[in-house]
């Protein structure tokens, strides 16, 4: 099983082909060609259309427990997407069997990874209005990468939460689609909007745990109680076992005072109390240029800060998986958290 094993770096970048041996038992199927091989001629570089894999009703002989993480932040441009791509690529990079579901109509977590948006037919919209397993089947792509699948996300999504608004159960939509892949990823990670509507509660719904992107900026804070207070009431009327497993410090400078601060901060904060992740994440011009690039970071430059701390991130990530295992009763917090 790919997850009982400690995580290893990837010698290199996922897009070689270079994820450790042992990643192959009961993987999805792999893309048969790299980015480059399959960049379209209107716009060189990007894959073409992405392919269907087949996963729901793959049978695997000893269902792993998925973990379903929801990065949240109802605050705009705070790292939630480009975390939710690093951390995919790197954990897929690591065998880890992984799906990012898009839940934002910007799509950028879907481009993020090369896939483009016009060659879907299907996205995160569909499965939302009819989350059944033969739409789930046609909504999720497989990327450039091995282990690594999208439920790409739709411009439709901003319509979601007019279009539910009378429905019955319209919280539960996503976790009904969810319950289907049961066995079939170790690691189903959500991108939420900036915003706590539907979206959101749907997504904190579906999760088993959230991991919260605090950018080292001013007004991190703003908002964070709120956040803090939907995920409660959540877990009240809807999911009691969702817990707060990581917060995860993004665009972290240790040459200014206000980085410095706000991890000061979250570290004194009662409600945060052991839930940082060691690793926080550093500002690094190559996490803007690889996003433009429309790759992970590692795909990207991989001997970079950027690629560096995702990684540090993915084996935190990874160990709280191993804790998990071991002792499933036992709450598994980030740990104490260490900066240099
Ligand atoms: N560590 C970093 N170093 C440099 N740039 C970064 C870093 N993390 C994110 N960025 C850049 O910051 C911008 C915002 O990041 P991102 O899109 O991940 O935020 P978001 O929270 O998903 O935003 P939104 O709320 O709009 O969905 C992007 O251009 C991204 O490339
Ligand atoms: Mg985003």
């Amino acid at each position: 099983m790919p997850s009982s094993k400690s995580p290893t770096r990837p010698a290199k970048s996922p897009a070689k082909g270079t994820v450790r041996a042992g990643a192959s038992a009961g993987k999805p199927k792999s893309p048969s060609k790299s980015p480059s091989k399959t960049a379209s001629k209107a716009n060189p570089g990007a894959p073409t259309k992405a392919s269907k894999p087949s996963v729901v009703g793959q049978t695997r002989p000893t269902p792993a427990k998925m973990r379903v993480v929801a990065i949240c932040n109802q605050k705009g441009g705070c790292g939630k997407t480009t975390t939710v791509i690093n951390v995919a690529a790197g954990l897929a990079a690591m065998g880890q069997r992984v799906l990012v579901v898009d839940l934002d109509s910007q799509c950028n977590a879907t481009t993020g990874l090369g896939v483009p948006l016009d060659g879907i037919d299907k996205s995160t919209f569909d499965l939302l209005m009819e989350p059944k397993a033969d739409v789930l089947e046609n909504v999720i792509l497989e990327t450039a990468y091995p282990n690594l699948h999208v439920a790409p996300g739709s411009i439709e999504l901003s319509e979601f939460e007019s279009r539910a608004a009378s429905e019955i159960g319209r919280e539960n939509k996503l976790k009904k689609a969810v319950g289907l892949l049961q066995g079939h990823y170790d690691f189903v990670l959500i991108d939420t909007p900036p915003s706590l509507g539907l979206l959101s509660v749907n997504a904190l719904n579906a999760a088993t745990e959230v991991e919260i992107a605090l950018q080292s900026q001013p007004f991190a804070f703003d908002g964070l109680n709120l956040l803090l207070e939907t995920i409660n009431l959540v877990k009240e009327e809807l999911n009691p076992n969702l817990e707060v497993t990581g917060v995860v410090v993004t665009m972290f400078d240790n040459r200014t005072k206000i980085s410095r601060e706000i991890v000061e901060r979250a570290q004194a904060m009662k409600e945060l109390e052991g839930k940082l992740f060691k690793t926080v994440i550093r500002q690094n011009i190559k996490i803007t240029e690889a996003s433009k690039m429309r790759k992970p970071v590692m795909d990207y430059d991989e001997l970079c800060t950027g690629t560096r701390d995702y990684l540090d991130l993915c084996e935190e990530i990874c160990a709280q998986h191993a804790a998990m295992k071991a002792a499933p009763a036992k709450k598994t917090n980030a740990r104490e958290t260490t900066h240099g």
